[in-house]
C-alpha cells in the first residue's frame, strides 16, 4: 500500500531489472504490489491500450518503466497517454524511470510533469546490470565485448540503488515534484568496465572498439532484431558523446548514502556465478 492511499502499487516492468527488485522490496515491507507486464495478472501490454484500464483498477500509485526503451521515438506520447489515463482514474502518484541525455526520455518526463500527476522522476545512467542481465551478458561469456564506443566515461549505476530510491520515494513523504538524476560514484569507459569484470571473474575478457556498421552486422549475426540494433546505435551515438560524463548526487540526496561502485557490482555478480561458463 502507498503511504498516502493504502492501495496497491502497480509496477510496470515488474519482472524486469528495476521492477523485479522494487517488487521484492515493497513486498518485504508488506506493501501490496501488482506486476504490470504481459505476464502479469491482469496482463499489461504497452502495445495494447485495451489492457491499461484493468491494470490500473484499484491502484494507488504507479512505477512506470517503459519497454523497450524510453529513448525510442514515440515513447513519450505513449507514456503521456498512460499518465493521463492514470490521473483521470484518480491515480496521481506516478514515478517515472527515465534515461540521461536522451531527447525522447526528456520529452516523456515533461509530459508526465504536465499530466496533473504527483510525479517523481528517476533519470538514470547506464545500468551496470546490462553486463549481467541485459544485452551484454553473452559478450562477457564469449570473452569479448565489441561496441562502437571509445574512451568516453559513463557513470554506470547499480539497479539495486535505483530500486532502493524507487522504494523510498513510493513509501516515504517529501519526494513529489523531485527529479533524481541517478549515477554511480565513478566514471568508467566501457573498456575499463569490462576490465573490472575480467578482474572480478579471473577471466580474460577483451574490449574492442568497432564501427557502427560493424556493430549492426554483429547484432544481425546474433539474430537480434534490426530495430534493437538501431536503438543501440542511437544510444551509442547520441548519449555516449560525452554529454553524460558527469557524476550526480541523486542517490545521496534520495537515500542519504553513497551509490554502489562498479567494482562492488562486478565482485558480487562474479560470485553469483552468472559469468561462469
Ligand atoms: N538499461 C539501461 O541501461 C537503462 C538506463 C536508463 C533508463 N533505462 C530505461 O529503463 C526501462 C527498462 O529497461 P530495461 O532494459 O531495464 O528493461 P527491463 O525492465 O529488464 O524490461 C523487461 C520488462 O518489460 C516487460 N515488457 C516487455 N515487453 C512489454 C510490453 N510490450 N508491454 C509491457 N511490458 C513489457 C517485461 O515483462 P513481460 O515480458 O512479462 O511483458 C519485463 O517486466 C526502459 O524504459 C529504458 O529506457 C534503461
Amino acid at each position: 500500500m502507498t503511504e498516502t492511499t493504502g492501495k496497491p502499487i502497480l509496477i510496470l516492468g515488474g519482472t524486469g531489472k528495476t521492477g523485479r527488485r522494487l517488487a521484492e522490496r515493497l513486498t518485504a515491507r508488506n506493501v501490496t504490489v501488482r506486476i504490470g507486464s504481459r505476464a502479469g495478472k491482469p496482463s499489461f501490454d504497452w502495445l495494447d491500450r485495451s489492457t491499461w484500464d484493468a491494470a490500473l483498477d484499484g491502484i494507488g500509485a504507479v512505477y512506470i518503466s517503459y519497454y523497450p526503451d524510453i529513448a525510442v521515438p514515440g515513447a513519450a506520447e505513449t507514456v503521456e497517454a498512460f499518465a493521463r489515463l492514470a490521473v483521470e482514474r484518480g491515480i496521481k502518484r506516478l514515478v517515472l524511470l527515465s534515461g540521461r541525455g536522451e531527447t525522447e526520455a526528456q520529452r516523456a518526463e515533461e509530459m508526465v510533469k504536465t499530466s496533473g500527476a504527483d510525479w517523481t522522476i528517476l533519470r538514470c545512467a547506464w545500468f551496470s546490470q546490462n553486463f549481467s542481465e541485459g544485452f551484454l551478458i553473452e559478450s562477457i561469456l564469449e570473452g569479448e565485448v565489441a561496441l562502437p564506443v571509445g574512451a568516453v566515461g559513463e557513470p554506470f549505476v547499480d539497479v539495486d540503488d535505483i530500486a532502493d530510491v524507487a522504494e523510498t520515494v513510493l513509501t516515504e513523504p517529501g519526494h513529489v515534484g523531485q527529479l533524481y538524476e541517478l549515477t554511480g560514484p565513478r566514471l568508467l569507459s566501457f573498456a575499463a568496465a569490462v576490465a573490472e569484470i575480467g578482474k572480478a571473474t579471473g577471466r580474460d575478457i577483451r574490449y574492442r572498439q568497432i564501427s557502427h556498421a560493424q556493430f549492426t552486422e554483429t547484432m544481425a549475426a546474433h539474430n537480434l532484431p534490426p530495430e534493437f540494433a538501431w536503438l543501440l546505435n542511437e544510444l551509442f551515438t547520441e548519449v555516449l558523446d560525452g554529454r553524460n560524463e558527469t557524476l550526480t548526487d541523486g542517490v545521496q540526496r534520495a537515500l542519504g548514502r553513497r551509490p554502489k561502485d562498479f567494482s562492488a557490482y562486478a565482485t558480487e555478480t562474479a560470485a553469483s556465478g552468472v559469468w561462469s561458463n
